[in-house]
Formats: structure tokens, sequence, C-alpha cells
């Protein structure tokens, strides 16, 4: 034993602050819930409790990984997200409570049958909505095929796989539909932008989850574009932006002709979703005959 629990973490919470991470105290203690193998909301009851030494050595070990400026969620390997555990590597984007706005958008609207996550990563939103609506089917898509393994790992790991589709896509090629839900989180930061990023977030995530070009906008640019041939008659679809880029993303949609664009906030006040509704009838025939990502 050595020291308590409290002590660790003040000590560890310190050397964090002091070394510039900006959520020192917070992840000090998401790394103390990972060393000892407890749920975050039980580190507080166990704070004056002896600290045993093998998860002294593990703590010592990921505030270790933290002070070098591996993120806390590559460190523990996994991720809250609407209250499930993902898996995340470094292979794809670390999900955001941000992006939980989209998933409550989502779950205010009608259970689809048939659902698409463009740029799926992890597959936090797809997983999360799959599990949440037993008969939906959903399709993800991204370029990155080790981001699709780990999305497959996630699928399996919250019991959805048989209902989920995992393919390699740029966008909508080759992508058909038509789907009743569309929703992507697709990269919007501008390139221009990275470097002035966190390190955890610059030095440590796939670029190609962050940034789709110099104006940030490319993804939706390219979204936009498709979204016509994909999204059902009456579906909807759910967009993830970045701050203030709510006016421009939403003139895209409009401009791709679709009249019913709303923008909605995220808990800060910042719109964060663009909302595009489909009123026209739509064109393709349904494909469900994707191959599965075997979950490793
Ligand atoms: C911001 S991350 C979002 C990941 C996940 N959906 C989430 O919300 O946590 C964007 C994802 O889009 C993928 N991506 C980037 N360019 C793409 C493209 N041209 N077509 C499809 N996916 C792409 C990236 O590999 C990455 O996984």
């Amino acid at each position: 034993m050595s020291g308590t629990v409290q002590s660790a973490l003040a000590a560890a919470a310190a050397r964090l602050a002091g070394a510039g991470v900006r959520e020192a105290a917070a992840d000090a203690r998401r790394l103390m819930a990972g060393a000892l193998g407890a749920p975050a909301q039980r580190i507080t009851p166990m704070a004056p409790e002896p600290m045993p030494a093998a998860a002294r050595a593990i703590f010592d070990a990921h505030v270790a990984a933290r002070l070098a400026g591996r993120p806390v969620s590559q460190i523990l390997g996994r991720r809250e997200f609407w209250g499930r555990s993902f898996i995340v590597t470094a292979d794809v984007l670390d999900p955001r409570p941000e992006t939980e706005t989209l998933v409550a958008l989502a779950f205010e609207g009608t259970p689809p049958r048939r659902l698409l996550d463009l740029g799926t990563g992890s597959g936090a939103i797809l997983v999360t909505l799959l599990a949440e609506w037993p008969e939906a089917r959903g399709w993800g898509t991204d370029v990155s095929d080790t981001a699709l393994a780990v999305a497959a790992r996630n699928a399996a790991r919250h019991g959805v796989a048989a209902r989920t589709a995992l393919r390699r896509a740029d966008w909508f090629d080759g992508v058909g539909g038509p789907f009743d839900l569309i929703v992507s989180n697709p990269p919007y930061i501008p390139a221009g932008e990275i470097a002035t990023l966190a390190r955890e977030v610059r030095d440590w995530e796939p670029h190609l989850a962050l940034t789709p070009g110099p104006r940030g906008v490319e993804s939706h640019e390219r979204i936009a574009a498709g979204l016509a041939g994909a999204l059902a008659p009456g579906g909807l679809a759910l967009f993830e932006i970045g701050a203030g880029q709510g006016a421009e993303v939403a003139a895209l949609y409009r401009t791709s002709g679709f009249a019913d664009v709303t923008l909605h906030p995220d808990l800060d006040g910042r719109d964060r979703v663009v909302q595009v509704r489909h009123g026209a009838a739509a064109t393709q025939a349904g494909r469900d005959d994707w191959p599965n990502v075997e979950p490793r």
C-alpha cells in the first residue's frame, strides 16, 4: 500500500496541472477509476481508502502516459458515450460529449428502419442508435479501414453486430439507399487550425478524423451533393458542425435542394447540428447487401 486514493489523486492532478493539462483533475479521476477498475462515481467514496500497490503501479503508468501527451481515452482504451463504454484506439476520434447533442436529436424522431452513419469512426453514434432502436438496421461508412475495425468491435461489444453493416466508402460513393435517417459527424476543423489544437488532439488523434481541408466545410459539400440520392422521402438527416459554421453549412444543404434545414445548439448554446428533412420522393432502390467487417 502507498498512501490513500485521495493523496494519489491530488498529487497526480497537481502534476498534470503543472504540465499544462487543461482538465487535470478530471483526467486524474478517470485514470484513477481505470487503475482501480471502478466506475468514476465510486472514486469519491473510495478516496479515504488505502491505495493498493498494484493499482498504484497502473495509476503511475497512466499518469506518466498522460504527462507524455497521450489522451485519457487512448490510455484506458475506452470512453463513455451516451451511457455506454466504447473501445477507443489511436485509429479513431475520441467520441466527444458534444456529439451527444446529435444523438439526442435523433432520439426525438421516429425510430428508423434503415439508418446510415457517414464517417462512423469508433461507431459511437451508429452503435448507440442501434442499441436503443432494436428494430433498426444500420450502415456505417469510413475511409479508414482501421477505424471500421474499431467500429466492428464496438458493434459486437454492444450486441448490435447482426444489425450493423460496415463499409469502406468515400462519403456517398458506392452507397445506395434510401435511408430513413442519415447521420454524420464529419471532420470539420480547417486544416490551418490543427497546429493550434491541444497536444493530445493534434499529436494523438487521426488527422483524417479532424480536418477535411483548408476551409473546414469540404466534407459537408460532398455530403450535401450526395444526400438527395440516399435520403428516403420524409427522411431526416443530422450533421454535426464546427463552431461558427452554422450559416455556411445550412446554406450548403439549402443550395442542394433541401428547403427544410434547421440549426440546433449544443448545451453551451453554440450551433452544433444541422438538421435536414427530405420532403421529395427518393429515387434509388434499397440496398442492404454490404458485407460485414468481422469484429476482431
Ligand atoms: C470527426 S470523426 C467522427 C467519428 C465518429 N462518428 C464520432 O462522432 O465520434 C470523422 C470520421 O470521418 C471519417 N472520414 C474522413 N473522411 C472521410 C470520407 N471522405 N468519407 C468517409 N469517411 C471519412 C474519418 O476517418 C473519421 O472516422
